[in-house]
């Protein structure tokens, strides 16, 4: 058995076929993937020394980001969408930037969420900080927990909600976006704002973007957003990288007990109907909305909670697709009508 012949967890096609990188001699492996995947340690030296048949190999994991859709020295621009407001959208996209950092990628973060800002908040930045301005025209993105971040609401001086109309909207966000120093990055997470009309169509357009990924709820009513979603993306040429389901299970703080409120595993049905992938189903849990609100985000606060491994494990699904879709032609089915 060869290294270069085992299955990748997440896409199911062998290290070699995706080009990942093998170097090995006696004990030691050492592997470059296209995904980051530190968090990955302990299971894979498990599941490589099993099928190698080689006892305590010393496994070294590298990363390497192929450039997809991106710009400048930015890799890969990834769109957290949902076709129905309130689902989750920030939450889930503030998370899974700081897994994929976790994980041991370079990642930004925009908020291109015009209208209700919320990066700021989630990312415990203080009100009324502004990004440095360079050569008199260039942000400065801000820093925060290790990422790069810029939202609207840092470039705003007022509570006072603006009101875009829709071309105004999207030319203040491209000017947010290509007038920021990202710097090199492997991947530039867009949350976007809710909805799938005009305003999304033409930022998704506007911006070279490698992937999107799909946040939904269970219920039924926000599965037909979750459907009109990836339509869109299908009509403007955008892989879905797979669907989040949020808010999925609830668990009593008393007695542990498990409730669907909304509904159960509604987003791993649509995606196997639609044959995108389930990069995982986050529960309803107080911890995830006091931390993200008050600024410090799961994957932050508690990095070694079952919650932070379920992001970790949804955001390297998320960055291996993208991975297999540079290396091979993106398969997303429609449902046949
Ligand atoms: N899994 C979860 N468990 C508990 N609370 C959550 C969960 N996900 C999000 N929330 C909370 O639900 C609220 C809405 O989440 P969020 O702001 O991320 O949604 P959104 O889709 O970005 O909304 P909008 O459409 O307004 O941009 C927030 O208070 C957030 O903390
Ligand atoms: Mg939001």
């Amino acid at each position: 058995m060869k290294v270069e012949d085992f299955l990748d967890p997440y896409l199911r096609q062998t290290w070699g076929s995706l080009g990942a990188r093998v170097l090995s001699s006696g004990k030691h492996v050492s592997i470059t993937l296209g995904y980051p995947a530190q968090g990955m340690q302990a299971k894979l030296t498990e599941q490589l020394s099993a099928f190698l048949g080689v006892d305590d190999i010393e496994l070294d994991i590298g990363f390497s980001a192929t450039p997809g859709r991106g710009f400048g020295q930015v890799k890969n621009v990834v769109l957290v969408s949902s076709g129905k407001g309130g689902v989750g959208k920030s939450t889930t996209a503030v998370n899974l930037a700081l897994a994929l950092d976790a994980e041991g990628a370079k990642v930004g973060l925009l908020d291109a969420d015009i209208y209700g800002p919320s990066q700021g908040m989630m990312l415990g930045v203080a009100e009324g900080r502004r990004p440095d301005i360079k050569d008199g025209k260039f942000f400065d993105p801000i820093r925060a927990h290790g990422i790069k971040a810029m939202s609207m609401s840092f470039m705003i001086t007022d509570k006072t909600p603006m009101v875009w109309r829709g071309p105004m909207a999207s030319g203040a966000l491209q000017q947010i976006l290509g007038q920021t120093l990202w710097g090199d990055l492997d991947y530039l997470i867009v949350d976007m704002p809710p909805g799938t009309g005009d305003i999304q169509l033409t930022l998704s357009q506007k911006a070279p973007v490698a992937g999107a990924v799909i946040v939904t709820t269970p219920q039924d009513i926000a599965l037909l957003d979750a459907l009109k979603g990836i339509e869109m993306f299908a009509k403007v040429d955008i892989p879905v990288l797979g669907i989040l389901e949020n808010m999925s299970v609830h668990q009593c703080d008393n007695c542990g007990h498990l409730s669907h409120l909304f509904g159960e595993d509604g987003g791993k049905r649509v995606a196997e109907d639609l044959g995108v992938p389930l990069l995982g189903q986050l529960p309803l849990a107080m911890s995830i909305r006091q931390q993200a609100d008050g600024g410090n985000p799961t994957v932050k606060a508690e990095p070694d909670s079952a919650i932070s491994e379920l992001y970790r494990d949804a955001a390297r699904n998320m960055a291996a697709r993208l991975w297999g879709n540079q290396t091979s032609t993106p398969t997303i089915s429609m449902v046949d009508d």
